[in-house]
């Protein structure tokens, strides 16, 4: 008998205890003590990371085919993140404590109060504080050396436009798209992987004519937050929020967040801005490079404007182990389960042989479904209960176990992560019955 329950018994103590006991992720340095806002992933994270980058790569070509892809350097140099607008405004607020020198971003605490932490209400002013990593390039410690961390993405498409324009027959409308890390010096990195200090984000800078970009803005802001549900998130609790004016950033003219309900609240998972032509012009301004774009029709140059998406895949791996955690009652014991959808969950299939003696033969279907490039696991030790309890545990949607019967009828039994329902299944027929799984949701 199973009693499900829903995924609000998932809080991020559970999530932080499950990443670590199961490896999905790690706090970084955790043997010295650990580093604050910074993790590592081990081998499941490390699949269920890829999965979400290739989900979100074959969505956005999708909706849009004429997409180039981009690998920027993670290093910076100094004038892109002046013509960006990074030096200057890429700061929040913060204020210290007096007494016990504990700093906070302004919204995180109440000024009117004392401190959460030693309780004495002693608050500096409040100083804006820049939140890019800066470094010196080479021996010289001077003004020239100086280069930062990227503190997203977007600007190594934004500089590398005209490569791209002149490299590949490119033209607009079209999209460059870019998977990698970011660097952020967050005053209060929290919640686990949602404000993270080291981070990926996955953007898509989509150039367009300026009379098409408010169209593009709608079109993308709808298909982005489609994506969500897509990869088996719960819809009802995903919304578009259109940011008020005193919102914006400094480079938007406009943006719609796709938002996550977390159960420390609605935040934001995903941004679509309308950036219009600010970076393309603030870079063509500082470089003196014109990045304009000649127009067949009307005989004109022109600066494209830019519709972005912007979403971290750290904050959309913890979104997805919020929304996918359960705790059913299974014959009046709890299990945790990860209900994944098939094509995100790390693990398609675990082999089970059910007594030792089948070890050699599950063995083989293992191996041949390796082979042909399945991700799954092989399990042979505890009990056939505990080791489903296992594979649930990680969000493994189905377990194949070879017993006493399949020598003789070729078949294993499929036991269904979330109905728990069993069925025989051919041995030759695993890999269609994999590939409709992972077709089907
Ligand atoms: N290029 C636009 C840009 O970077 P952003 O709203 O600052 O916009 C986009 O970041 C996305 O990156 C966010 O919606 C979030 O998913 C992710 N992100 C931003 N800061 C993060 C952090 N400190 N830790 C984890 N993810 C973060």
């Amino acid at each position: 008998m199973t009693t499900p329950t829903n995924s609000s018994a998932a809080t991020l103590e559970k999530l932080v205890a499950l990443c670590k006991r199961r490896g999905f992720v790690y706090q970084s340095a955790e043997i010295y003590g650990g580093l604050n806002g910074v993790y590592d992933f081990g081998h499941l994270g490390y699949l269920l990371k890829e999965n979400i980058k290739q989900s979100w790569k074959q969505a956005i070509t999708t909706t849009e085919p004429n997409i180039v892809f981009l690998d920027g350097s993670l290093l910076g140099a100094a004038d892109v993140w002046k013509a960006s607008g990074h030096v200057e405004h890429f700061s929040d607020p913060m204020v210290d404590c007096m007494n016990c020198k504990h700093r906070y971003r302004t919204d995180d605490v109440d000024l009117e109060r004392a401190c959460p932490h030693c309780g004495k209400k002693a608050w500096t002013a409040a100083r804006q504080f820049n939140m890019m990593f800066q470094t010196n390039l080479g021996a010289a410690a001077d003004q020239a050396s100086v280069a930062y961390l990227r503190p997203e993405t977007a600007q190594s498409i934004f500089i590398n436009f005209k490569n791209v324009l002149s490299t590949y027959r490119v033209k607009v409308p079209f999209g460059i798209a870019q998977i990698g890390k970011a660097f952020r010096n967050e005053i209060t990195p929290k919640q686990f992987l949602f404000r993270m200090r080291e981070f990926e984000q996955m953007e898509l800078e989509w150039f367009c004519k300026p009379e098409n970009s408010a169209y593009y803005f709608e079109r993308w802001s709808q298909a982005r937050k489609d994506f969500f549900s897509s990869i088996g998130i719960n819809p009802e609790r995903i919304r578009l929020r259109p940011h008020e004016k005193n919102e914006l950033s400094h480079y938007s003219v406009a943006c719609n967040d796709v938002e996550y309900r977390f159960p420390f609240g609605w935040k934001e998972l995903e941004g679509i801005a309308h950036r219009g032509n600010y970076d393309l012009s603030q870079h063509s301004k500082f470089s003196g490079k014109d990045l304009g774009v000649y127009d067949e029709e009307t005989k004109q140059t022109y600066l494209p404007d830019v519709v972005e998406s912007s979403v971290g895949v750290d904050r959309l791996f913890l979104t997805l182990l919020f929304d996918a955690y359960y705790e059913d009652v299974v014959d009046n014991e709890t299990r945790v389960v990860l209900r994944f959808s098939p094509k995100i969950a790390p693990i398609k299939a675990a082999i089970m042989p059910l007594t030792k003696k089948q070890t050699e033969a599950a063995e083989k279907i293992y191996a041949d479904l390796r082979r042909k490039g399945y991700q799954i696991q092989f399990d042979e030790s505890g009990s056939i209960g505990k080791r489903y309890r296992r594979q649930d545990e990680i969000g493994t949607p189905v377990c194949f176990t070879y017993d006493f019967d399949s020598e003789n009828d070729h078949k294993v039994t499929a036991r269904n992560r979330d109905t728990l329902t069993q069925e025989r299944i051919a041995i030759d027929q695993l890999e269609q019955y994999l590939d409709a799984m992972l077709k089907n949701r």
